[in-house]
């Protein structure tokens, strides 16, 4: 696949603070691409640099291996969907979605066939005539999706263009999102703070904090093999362990040793164990190496949630298995669900 965008070395400095602190990332040709990461990591302002509302401090921005950080917004092949979609209110419904065609004196004929188009593709068919600021919130999402899709720019941005509707809908365009993104086969950079919406949506995650990118990997890869403290704490819930990787294929945590699956650490260096909760089995304690008092049980609709007390700290379990408070139980999991990390600065 071709390189469409890349981000290279990128900084961005509001007054004396520094925002981003060196965004190396390439974007390729048909991803979805979403930058996933707390309030104020640095993901609208990446996005308003690749958009062009921004100009970045440091750094380059290459478009099809173009730079391009001194070209405004309008010469960009770039369009964004915003959280506020922005209507234009004494528009309807398709002359919001042909203004940029408008602009660009398309013949009309050409503008009411794309424009029915685009109404078919976000499923508003038969909606042309319609007052947009009577739409419901993910009607309104979707005219404001297609306006952008119908410039057919080569990237749409996206700036959490879910946030304002309630949960139901959300999932909802998730799946249609992610449809329509496959329909026109064109890159999506998406950004939200939802890590459910990321992984379920994306090809590539970014997971950024403090303006700077901590990992960038499948939604599987990051979910499975978090490269640090913070990727893990920051998707899905984890139990984060202090330990020492002995060598390769053996990892050393509360005093015991396990083999696992890891390797490319410096002997002895001092790493991080994460365990996922749905990755530990509850087996009787002589069975294991780990054991402790269970300390509350929780039904959450598909399985328990189990607090296990041991000598150490306290374990997270998720299982469908029951155990009552006060059992003195073991905590079994095998080589393939450690996963170690590098040990970084406290978070
Ligand atoms: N125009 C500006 N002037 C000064 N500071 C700014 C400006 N725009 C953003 N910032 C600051 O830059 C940092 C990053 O902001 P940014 O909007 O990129 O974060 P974000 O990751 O999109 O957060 P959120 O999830 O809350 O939208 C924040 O500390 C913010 O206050
Ligand atoms: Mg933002």
């Amino acid at each position: 696949m071709n390189k469409l965008i890349q981000l290279k070395n990128l900084t961005k400095n509001f007054d004396d603070q520094q925002v981003l602190r060196g965004i190396n990332l390439d974007i390729y040709e048909n991803e979805f691409l979403t930058l996933l990461g707390p309030s104020g990591c640095g993901k609208t302002t990446t996005l308003r640099i690749i958009a062009g509302f921004e100009e970045p401090s440091g750094g380059e921005v290459l478009f099809d291996g173009i730079e391009i950080s001194k070209l405004p917004p309008y010469k960009r092949e770039v369009n964004t969907v915003f959280q506020k979609y922005a209507l234009f209110p004494h528009l309807n419904v398709a002359e919001n979605i042909a203004f940029g065609l408008n602009l660009k004196k398309v013949e009309k004929s050409v503008i009411d066939q794309k424009v029915g188009k685009m109404l078919k593709m976000v499923g508003l068919e038969g909606f042309e005539k319609r007052d947009v600021t009577l739409l419901s919130g993910g009607q309104q999402q979707r005219v404001a999706i297609a306006r952008a899709l119908v410039n057919e720019p080569k990237v749409l941005l996206l700036d959490e263009p879910l946030g304002a509707l309630d949960a139901k809908i959300r999932k909802q365009m998730q799946i249609e999102l992610k449809k329509i993104q496959q329909e026109v086969g064109i890159t999506f950079i998406y950004v939200t703070h939802d890590q459910e919406e990321a992984l379920s949506m994306s090809d590539t995650v970014v997971v950024m904090n403090n303006g700077e990118i901590q990992q960038i990997g499948s939604p599987t890869d990051i979910y499975n093999e978090p490269e640090n403290r913070f990727v893990a704490g920051f998707i899905g819930e984890s139990n984060i362990i202090e330990g020492i990787m002995i060598h390769d294929y053996l990892v050393e945590f509360d005093g015991f040793q396990f083999e696992c699956v890891d390797k490319g650490f410096e002997d002895n260096e001092e790493i991080e164990v994460v365990l996922r909760p749905e990755d530990l089995d509850i087996v009787e304690p002589q069975d294991a190496k780990i054991t402790g008092v269970v300390k509350n049980i929780t039904f959450k609709g598909v399985h328990y949630e189990i607090l296990v007390e041991t000598e150490n700290r306290i374990y997270k379990v998720q299982t469908t298995d029951y155990a009552e408070a006060g059992r003195e139980v073991g905590l079994k999991f095998g080589p393939e669900d450690i996963h170690v990390m590098y040990r970084m600065g406290a978070y």
